[in-house]
């Protein structure tokens, strides 16, 4: 049962913005969701587990929420110390859905660590993990990709994690973490996820009704969107079939946010320069 602080999947399906660094913060979260007319539910971009238990400030601001913008915190770490600190002295405010786990990342410092996308093996883990937040009645889910290598996806290590873990919802990306985006998302594995029994929301590459419409027949509880959004936040509300607010009162209410909130400017500079342009000419990195 998923209460007041989590995000239940289980009837209808589901559109959601993806977490990106530098770029999706609480103000463009917020213009997404467009009060209920956008995306179901949005993510903070990743923040240290050890940061934050630290209460460093920098990444304590990642994961402030000021509206009622549903929202999971996303996580990256290991230590059940950090997390058990983080969450005694956590207070849940308006819009807060609970945790999310980030079991994706591709960058080497979090892979030698063994956490990122080297956590997929680490069922363990992960578990314990997901127990504490749970034990904190905090609603949980995983966003993941399909494992470390083109050999452990083989192995189909995702679907062991995703059937011996009970969060409320899996994110699946479909990419190993060796794939860049030159390698388009492999959607073959989502029926095998559906299988599990277990919530999929299916990311990688999703556009356009016809890709929301293929992951619903596969039988996903929803998609989640990236950079797609960052491009055009209207992309949640297009998808739903819903009226389109026009995109100047949008970007006009992003300003206000920015000002009223006092948004560090990596965030605007990033966001400038993919709104309103085409996906393709976007220097997005590799992250995630
Ligand atoms: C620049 C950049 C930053 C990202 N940052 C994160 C992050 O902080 N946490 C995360 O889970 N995924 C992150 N991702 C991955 C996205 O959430 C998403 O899984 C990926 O872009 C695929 O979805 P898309 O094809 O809809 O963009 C990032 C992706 C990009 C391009």
């Amino acid at each position: 049962m998923v209460g007041m602080n989590g995000f239940d999947v289980k009837d209808g399906f589901y559109y959601m913005l993806a977490p990106i660094e530098d770029m999706t913060d609480s103000s463009f979260r917020t213009i997404c969701w467009n009060r209920g007319k956008g995306a179901d539910l949005t993510f903070t971009e990743l923040s240290r587990l050890e940061s934050l238990a630290r209460r460093n400030a920098c990444t304590l601001e990642k994961i402030k929420l000021y509206d009622e913008t549903p929202t999971m915190i996303q996580l990256v770490g290991q230590k059940e110390m950090s997390l058990k600190r983080l969450l005694s002295g956590f207070v849940p405010n308006k819009g807060f859905r609970g945790f999310n786990l980030n079991l994706g990342c591709p960058a080497p410092d979090f892979v030698g660590q063994g956490i990122g996308c080297a956590m997929v093996k680490r069922i363990s883990k992960t578990r314990k993990l997901v127990d504490i937040i749970k034990d904190h009645d905090y609603g949980v889910s995983i966003k993941m990709r399909l494992g470390l290598n083109r050999f452990e996806k083989e192995k189909k290590v995702y679907l062991n994690l995703i059937n011996s873990v009970d969060a409320d919802f899996f994110i699946v990306h479909a990419r190993h973490g060796k794939e860049t985006y030159v390698d388009k998302a492999d959607w073959s594995v989502f029926p095998g996820c559906v299988k599990t029994g277990k919530p999929i929301i299916a990311n990688g590459d999703i556009r356009t009704k016809d890709d929301a419409q293929k992951m619903k027949d596969f039988g996903c509880k929803g998609v989640m969107i990236g950079r797609a959004a960052t491009v055009n936040p209207l992309i949640f509300a297009e998808l739903k079939s819903l009226p389109l607010p026009q995109i100047g009162g949008l970007k006009a209410e992003y300003e206000r946010l920015l000002k009223e909130r006092n948004v560090a400017f990596k965030y605007p500079k990033n966001i400038f320069k993919h709104l309103g342009k085409s996906e393709a000419d976007g220097d997005y990195g590799d992250m995630g």
